[in-house]
């Protein structure tokens, strides 16, 4: 059942008319997944597949899973038994349903999914994405395929482009991963597991995929990685780049006025990358830099390699940088051993820091992982009342920085037609949905606003 061909993609046939099959894609976790499924879809669009939001449509149901705490991973069974009942209806009408599963719970699963869930047809890892066309293929001819080897090919070579029309469609803003997998081990954590070790996408392939989508209209990109600013790679001049260097090289392609980057690790903060949010305008001011918890106890059991001081001081140099910064970040409470005192800890350390938004969780065991063999794992109730009273803090911040910004002008990429006629929405450079008059712009334009009054995430503008 297993596979362990190491195959290229085959090259892809012309598909005769009206043949067309449909894909029903779900996409489950963070943006790398979501760019994971963009890219799938455009591999499965050069085998014929058009993509369809109407699960009762799909020919292929794909899903692409995360398995970063148990109740994400848990979901995708809860979907799997709807899928599979729809699957056993359409056999009687002869229509066939294929079942797919990808993304982290089938990397880290593998065979097991289909022991749980045999309706399954196949499961594929996120780093052999491009062998989904000679997977689906084999799927066809009656077996049951799982594909979790670490391919040895560069996967992002084979992996077709999206048409012109096909980014246009997707909207002003896009995703572009430029790094994968992690190497820091937090010994809470399952990415390293799930997502292998750390990999850079080379300077030219990058660029020429950010091109792409300037010329289709995008301007705003986000780069992505799990460790988004562990990135380098070799510079068009020779000579080793970081993340910083990326992005003034990304700053000139023309069209392209927005960059962001998420996630990013306190430690890979490089002093070239904090000069770019000083010199770069295109950089926007806002950066979700996750610390997990302000008790250096618990930071050393979760293998952080750095203390609250260290995130501290870290962030007093960027907001030296780039003043008008907004800082978001990720914390997990009721880790093995959090004690009341070490979570006063992660408390007094977000007052310090005051977030524009913030990510809360609570510890989720993780099988493999270090953190679920430790002692001291803290009880739901002790859980859930650190996670209220986290989540309280959190919010009041996130209220105070929207409420601070009535009054001002800010810049703002107008992206879609708003919910109500006659409105469009568009993002702050903070990532507040900006709702605006409809002729205050067209999509894709930037334009000054000034902003008149504020939703509970939202911030109401005219034109300036
Ligand atoms: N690469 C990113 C984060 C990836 S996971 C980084 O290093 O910051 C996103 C967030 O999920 C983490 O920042 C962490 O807050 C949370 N998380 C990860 N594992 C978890 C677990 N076992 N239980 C609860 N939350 C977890
Ligand atoms: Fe997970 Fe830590 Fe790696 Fe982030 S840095 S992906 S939290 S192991
Ligand atoms: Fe989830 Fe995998 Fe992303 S575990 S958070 S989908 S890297």
């Amino acid at each position: 059942m297993e596979s362990h061909d190491i195959g290229t993609a085959p090259e892809h046939q012309p598909v005769p008319a009206g043949a067309a099959k449909k894909v029903f894609v779900k996409t489950y976790g963070c943006q790398m997944n979501v760019y994971d499924s963009q890219r799938m879809t455009d591999a499965l669009a050069a085998e014929g597949y058009v993509a369809t939001d109407a699960v009762e449509d799909a020919d292929l149901v794909l899903l692409n899973t995360c398995h970063i705490r148990e109740k994400a991973a848990e979901k995708v069974y809860s979907e799997l038994g709807r899928i599979r009942d729809m699957k056993a209806e359409r056999a009687e009408t002869g229509r066939e349903l294929l079942i797919g599963v990808a993304g982290c719970v089938a990397q880290a699963e593998g065979a097991e999914i289909i022991r749980r869930a045999p309706a399954v047809d196949l499961v594929i890892g996120p780093q052999t994405y491009h062998r989904l066309p000679d997977v689906l293929a084999r799927v066809r001819g009656g077996q049951k395929i799982v594909e979790t080897d670490y391919a040895i090919e560069d996967k992002f070579e084979h992996l077709p482009q999206p048409k012109r029309a096909e980014v246009a469609k997707r909207g002003v803003t896009a995703f572009l991963t430029v790094q994968e997998g992690c190497d820091k081990f937090c010994t809470f954590c399952v990415v390293p597991y799930t997502r292998g070790s750390e990999v850079s996408r080379p300077v030219a392939q990058i660029v020429a995929e950010a091109e792409r989508l300037a010329e289709a209209g995008v301007r705003e990109v986000t780069l992505l990685g799990q460790n988004v600013n562990a990135w380098h790679g070799e510079g068009e001049n020779g000579g080793e780049w970081g993340l910083g260097r990326l992005l003034l090289r990304l700053a000139k392609i023309p069209g392209l006025a927005r960059l962001r980057y998420t996630t990013s690790h306190p430690r890979d903060m490089d002093d070239e990358l904090i000069a770019a949010h000083r010199d770069l305008p295109a950089l926007m001011p806002y950066l979700h830099l996750p610390v997990q918890s302000g008790s250096d106890r618990i930071l050393k059991a979760m293998n952080r390699r750095h203390t609250a001081r260290d995130y501290l001081t870290l962030i007093d140099r960027i907001r030296a940088a780039r003043g008008d910064i907004a800082m978001s970040g990720d914390f997990i409470v009721g880790f093995p051993g959090e004690t009341d005192a070490d979570f006063e800890a992660t408390l007094k350390l977000v007052r310090n820091v005051s977030y524009a938004s913030a990510f809360t969780f609570k510890y989720s065991p993780r099988p493999g992982t270090p953190g679920a063999e430790m002692d001291g794992h803290v009880s739901e109730a002790v859980k859930d009342e650190r996670l209220q009273r986290l989540q309280a803090l959190v919010n009041e911040q996130q209220q105070g920085f929207i409420a601070g910004m009535v009054g001002r002008t800010i810049s703002t990429l107008i992206e879609k037609p708003g919910r109500r006629p006659g409105q469009k929405v568009g993002r702050s450079p903070w990532l507040q949905p900006v709702i605006v008059d409809d002729k205050a712009g067209g999509i894709g334009d930037i334009i000054d606003v000034r902003i008149t009054k504020t939703g509970p995430n939202s911030l109401f503008a005219e034109l300036a």
